[in-house]
């Protein structure tokens, strides 16, 4: 007979090993005394092969399942749209597979960039999607394989993704400013700026939301973004304030149009999603990303 132990931690098993929001998990849970992460990336696991995501899934034992890596390479994968299907699509449907033959719930993340940024005012989960490009075509797919595998799952989108973790906007404005004393930034594409460390927070209410109640409320699609709005160059200007008032490295910003920055990924213009019905159905509401650092509570 083998009776729980009722201190023994959740077993949090995250795709992914070095990516944001993973790395972010890992920090937050690190004091977290009701899930353990259990991070599960290439090598071992390559969502590339979707066949062999289930069996390694299982070995891993998780009480729930956070669907976190991705194919992130934006301008990439409108070369590489058939790779970036794979494992944004194929992969998310064989990971939460996988999660329903288990019974434990899938939190997938998702991205703004399923909408085509035409609306006016913030998103709203009902919206219609309409990706204008290859990665957000990619991830909903993702999106669509999962609700088709399970309905024990909460897609979690979110967008504009810094920490102190891999790559992301405020790390390439820090190195870039190292080198120039100004910067062209794009003022015309306007979104949620949203710190990973928050979106590991939000994850681990989400998680143990789902695992306390089958209530069917508590799943589907869910916006979570930092709170506010800003463009980019309003975004670098706050890093730039922010790092000059700590002695770190500033750039004067100049605003430009997208047109004056052409890239291979059209991007949405309007990014901002509205985030009421994850504050109402979960209780969570991220905080506003001026008053988010991208420090880790640890350090
Ligand atoms: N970053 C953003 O601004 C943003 C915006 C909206 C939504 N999202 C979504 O939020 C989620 C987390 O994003 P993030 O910023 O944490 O991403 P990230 O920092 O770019 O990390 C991506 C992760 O995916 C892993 N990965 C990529 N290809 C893989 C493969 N074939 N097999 C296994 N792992 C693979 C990477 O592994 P390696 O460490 O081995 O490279 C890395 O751990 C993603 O679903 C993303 O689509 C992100």
């Amino acid at each position: 007979m083998t009776i729980a132990d009722p201190r023994a931690k959740s077993r949090m098993v995250v795709t992914g090993c070095e990516g944001q929001v993973v790395s972010s998990l890992i920090e937050r849970t690190a004091l977290d005394d009701r899930f353990e992460v259990v991070a599960l990336g290439r090598p071992a696991l390559d969502l590339a092969r979707p066949e062999t995501v289930g069996a390694l899934l299982r070995d891993a034992r998780p009480d729930v399942i956070v669907s976190a890596a991705a194919y992130t390479a934006v301008d990439q994968a409108e070369t590489e749209e058939g790779v970036a299907t794979i494992i944004n699509g194929t992969a998310a449907g064989a990971i939460a597979a996988a999660a329903d033959a288990l019974g434990v719930p899938v939190i997938h993340l998702s991205t703004d960039y399923v909408f085509d940024g035409s609306k006016d005012a913030p998103y709203l989960e009902t919206d219609p999607v309409a990706p204008i490009g290859a990665y957000g075509r990619s991830k909903l797919a993702g999106e669509r394989a999962v609700a088709e595998a399970t309905d024990n799952y909460a897609i979690l989108r979110t967008a504009w993704v810094y920490s102190p973790f891999g790559k992301n906007f405020l790390k390439t404005m820090l190195r870039v400013a190292e080198t120039r004393d100004s910067l062209n930034v794009v003022d015309d594409q306007v979104g949620n700026p949203t710190s990973a460390l928050d979106i590991a927070d939000a994850v681990i209410v989400v998680a143990t939301n789902l695992q306390a109640s089958d209530d069917a409320g508590l799943r589907g699609v869910f916006h979570m973004t930092g709170t506010g709005e800003a463009s980019w160059a309003d975004f670098a200007e706050e890093i730039f304030a922010l790092s000059n008032s700590k002695g770190g490295t500033t750039a004067v910003v100049s605003r430009i149009p997208s047109s004056s920055y052409p890239t291979p990924a059209k991007r949405p213009a309007n990014s901002r999603l509205d985030c009421s019905k994850l504050a109402g159905v979960h209780g969570v509401r991220l905080p506003r990303w001026q008053d988010s650092d991208a420090t880790p509570r640890s350090s």
